[in-house]
């Protein structure tokens, strides 16, 4: 909401007042003006759920589709998947009691006025209410297509949007739950030495609740920007896109020795390559590798063993893991830079 300084609102309620024919009250003040009825008009734009508020008028989903793809597609995507962070305007559906929900206009909104009253005020996103009425009816039903809501004959007009059922009108309840008092624990209290605090590699995290690879925040940066990024390709392939996981090589593809270097890798390599921490090549990161397997393998598998200062950090002998034999780095070399390429 906005908020008017303090000064401000005075005319406004008188106006507001006049309207009502509560005129009086606005004469003693003598400051201000009273608003006309076009400044009040301009400011009631609000569409209730029964649709009170709407202006006269309709629009098609097939004008619409052209309205949308000229003015929306560029940020809310062609099916209105959303493009990069912009956001999401269609499906999601059964996903509300997930950890995490796709809340979309189809998902998650109650009533179809909303969509009316929200593109009429606030969308395209750079030019506000420069939609006219049957514009915004037009690209009302055809998000709504999208959502697959209405078919594609569909024409909205004004006395029939407040019958549209959207999918989760009945989400919403009054909560009549009495208010509870959070009271501060003076006696007899919970023993803070039972709350269990992990340290990670990427920082504090408590982990009692978190599950690595669950659907629910992952322990690590990384592990959680991995998670995010397999439910973005899950949400696409919904929609019947298909993009590709980032290129790691198959097992199948690896040597004998590379095989063999997993499990160290795992064991002694995986804490600072696995997320490139502390400014180590990550593996699969074949930006960074490449110049360093130019180097020749005899040189990495030299820096790996006695350690190595390079532009980006220190890589410790052997990782740290000096009880490890040079046979074993030098497998571990092979997984990574194999796995790299
Ligand atoms: C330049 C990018 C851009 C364009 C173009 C654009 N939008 Fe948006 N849209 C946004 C952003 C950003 C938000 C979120 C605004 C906010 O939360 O304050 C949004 C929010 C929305 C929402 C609410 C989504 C939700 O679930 O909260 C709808 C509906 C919507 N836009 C429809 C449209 C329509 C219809 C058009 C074309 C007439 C359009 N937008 C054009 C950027 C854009
Ligand atoms: C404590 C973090 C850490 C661990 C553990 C670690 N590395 Fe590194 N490693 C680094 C950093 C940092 C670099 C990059 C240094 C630079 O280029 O500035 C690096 C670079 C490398 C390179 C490339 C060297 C070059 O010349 O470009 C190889 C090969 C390598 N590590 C192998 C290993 C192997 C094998 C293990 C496990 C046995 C391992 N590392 C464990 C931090 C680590």
């Amino acid at each position: 909401m906005f908020r008017l300084p303090d000064h401000s609102w005075r005319p406004l309620i008188a106006g507001l007042l006049l309207t009502t024919g509560v005129q009086a009250l606005a004469e003693p003040l003598g400051i201000g003006q009273a608003a006309s009825a076009d400044e009040i008009a301009g400011w009631d734009i609000d569409v209730r759920p029964d649709g009170l508020g709407l202006p006269p008028g309709e629009g098609s989903v097939m004008d619409g589709e052209m309205l949308y793809e000229s003015r929306c597609a560029s940020c809310h995507g062609t099916f209105g998947e959303g493009v990069g962070r912009w956001p999401v305007l269609s499906g999601g559906f059964d996903t509300l009691t997930h950890e995490r929900p796709t809340k979309t206009v189809g998902s998650y909104w109650p009533y179809a006025s909303t969509l009316w009253d929200y593109i009429h005020r606030a969308m395209p996103f750079t030019a506000p209410r420069s939609l006219s009425a049957d514009e915004t009816y037009a690209i009302s039903a055809y998000v709504l297509y999208l959502n697959d809501i209405v078919d594609d004959e569909f024409v909205l007009t004004q006395d029939n949007l407040a019958s549209i059922e959207m999918p989760n009108q009945d989400g919403f309840f009054l909560d009549d739950r009495p208010d509870s008092p959070n009271m501060r624990c003076m006696k007899d209290c919970a023993n803070p030495e039972q709350l269990e605090m992990v340290g990670t590699i990427g920082g504090i995290t408590p982990v009692g609740h978190f599950k690595q690879g669950a659907d629910a925040p992952a322990a690590s940066h990384e592990a959680q920007k991995a998670l995010e990024e397999q439910k973005e390709r899950e949400r696409l392939h919904s929609l019947g896109i298909e993009v590709e996981a980032p290129h790691e090589r198959a097992d199948s593809e690896l040597s004998a020795s590379a095989l063999a270097g997993r499990e160290v890798y795992e064991a002694a390599c995986v804490a600072c390559h696995g997320s490139g921490l502390a400014g180590a090549p990550k593996l699969g990161d074949q930006a960074d590798w490449s110049p360093r397997l130019a180097k020749g393998m005899d040189t990495l598998l030299k820096h790996a063993i006695e350690g190595f200062t390079g532009t980006k950090g220190v890589m410790p002998p052997k990782g740290g893991r000096v009880d490890l034999s040079d046979e074993q780095i030098m497998h571990a070399v092979a997984f990574m830079t194999e796995k790299s390429r």
